[in-house]
């Protein structure tokens, strides 16, 4: 059985050594992709192929922004609008130190015939928030290009989605604490929480953002060419032995307090700038803001304004802590965002105090809110909180002299304004018919 399976030697074998030639190809076998162009007027197609490509490139357009802007900063440039003359500047110089893009991509290296300056490219950390979003309504009105960059830590979304759709407006969810790169002329830097409720939440990642935010938009400005603008503060001052305050005071603060993560943070972030300006020729500026109000501040980011109005208008108490007779001065948001503005496109580095002089003690302020919203709110008096600063009022000479900058709206002008935004955001209505832009 075994031997049955194995055993093949009773079949005939084809002779191993026999050898058979390959036929020779038919002479019509190689013309065969020939025939195969030839069928169906496939070479007809081909040749219009290449009329149409000769076409396209001898009239296409070589040198057109967008051509630059893909190969480098995708994200920065989404935007149609043509790139302002300052931007392409820095295309150059970035092929001068050795970028090389520039020179692939624009071989001249110059603005091309018939494209107009429209404006700038401005970012705006922070801008989702109170002051940030004002101040977008200005650059957008007067015809720049915004890109909002905000964590939306304290800033809404509602503040700028009136800009949503428009080509001239971007909104970038990012925190500053991470490097970006952008290509702008210009930079306000505003991320920060403002209210003591809001940077005591988390004080390292306050001072984190107030030291790294403002060393990589320092960054970016070096990089790009950009002009950076500081929000610093009149906390700066701290508790001041100086009264009104001056620039050139160095102020008086508590480096180890509750509220030296926002205080020392805005010192540093201020040392840090001067410090971009003098070493690497930054272009600079500072402003140091006393309290602001006005409408979209945080309804209860614990900021006197803001605390005293949504009290009086939910029939609470409004809280004065101490005896009510610290001052503070109270500045209407538009005539910051006219300062900021004045600042930026000045040609002077600060500080400059940005504030209204006007000074009301808290029970004045409490009175005003009172007389606005309701005669018969009531006062609750609480304990002072830790380091809160007893006076509080700017000296604005310099801003005046410098800038031809001045407040022009007073508390009883600019506080019904901000009354009906709250009303609407509390009541979801608008009782006292008072529009709140
Ligand atoms: N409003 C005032 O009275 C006042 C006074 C002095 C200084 N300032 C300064 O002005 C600037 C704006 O203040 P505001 O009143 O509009 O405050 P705000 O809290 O309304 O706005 C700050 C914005 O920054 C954003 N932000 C915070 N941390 C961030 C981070 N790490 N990365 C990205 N975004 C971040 C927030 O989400 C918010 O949109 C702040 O720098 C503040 O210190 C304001």
């Amino acid at each position: 059985m075994s031997s049955e399976l194995t055993y093949r030697g009773h079949e005939s074998q084809p002779p191993s050594d026999a050898y058979f030639p390959k036929p020779p190809k038919p002479w019509l076998s190689v013309s065969s992709p020939v025939r195969y162009l030839l069928r169906e007027q496939r070479f007809l197609f081909v040749l219009v192929g290449m009329a149409i490509a000769t076409l396209f490139f001898t009239f296409a357009p070589r040198s057109s922004p967008a051509h630059i802007s893909t190969v480098r900063h995708p994200n920065v440039f989404e935007n149609p609008d043509p790139i302002s003359y300052k931007s392409l500047q820095n295309y150059d110089r970035g092929a001068a130190t050795g970028g090389g893009w520039a020179m692939t991509m624009n071989p001249g290296g110059k603005v091309p015939l018939g494209l107009k300056r429209k404006g700038l490219r401005i970012v705006v950390t922070g801008g989702a928030g109170f002051v940030g979003s004002h101040l977008v309504d200005r650059l957008i009105a007067r015809g720049d290009s915004v890109i909002v960059v905000d964590n939306f830590f304290t800033g809404r979304k509602e503040n700028v989605m009136h800009h949503f759709g428009n080509p001239r407006f971007e909104l970038i969810r990012h925190d500053v604490v991470e490097p970006l790169l952008l290509e702008v002329d210009q930079i306000y830097h505003l991320a920060c929480p403002a209210s003591p409720v809001h940077y005591k939440f988390n004080p390292v990642k306050t001072i984190k953002t107030n030291v790294v935010g403002t060393l990589n938009m320092l960054g970016l400005a070096k990089r790009v060419g950009a002009r950076f603008l500081l929000t610093s503060t009149s906390e700066v001052y701290g508790d001041p032995l100086q009264h009104p305050q001056v620039e050139t005071y160095w102020g008086n603060v508590n480096p180890i307090g509750v509220r030296s993560c926002y205080d020392e943070g805005k010192r540093t972030a201020e040392t840090l700038t001067m410090d971009y300006h003098r070493g690497a020729n930054v272009e600079v500026r500072i402003a140091r803001i006393f309290n602001t109000y006005g409408p979209r501040m945080c309804i209860d980011d614990g900021r006197v304004v803001s605390n005293f109005v949504a009290q009086a208008l939910r029939k609470e108490p409004m809280t004065v802590y101490g005896d009510g007779k610290q001052t503070r001065s109270f500045q209407y948001v538009s005539d910051l965002v006219e300062g900021l503005m004045r600042l930026m496109e000045g040609e002077h580095v600060g500080p400059f105090n940005l504030g209204n002089p006007g000074e009301f003690t808290m029970l004045e302020l409490a009175k005003v809110v009172q007389e606005t919203i309701d005669p018969n709110a009531r006062i609750e008096f609480r304990p002072n909180t830790e380091d809160d600063p007893h006076k509080r009022k700017p000296d604005i000479s310099k801003a005046k002299e410098l800038l031809g900058w001045e407040p022009t709206v007073p508390l009883r002008k600019g506080l019904p304004l901000m009354v009906s935004d709250f009303r609407t955001r509390i009541f979801g209505d608008h009782k006292d018919g008072v529009t709140s832009s």
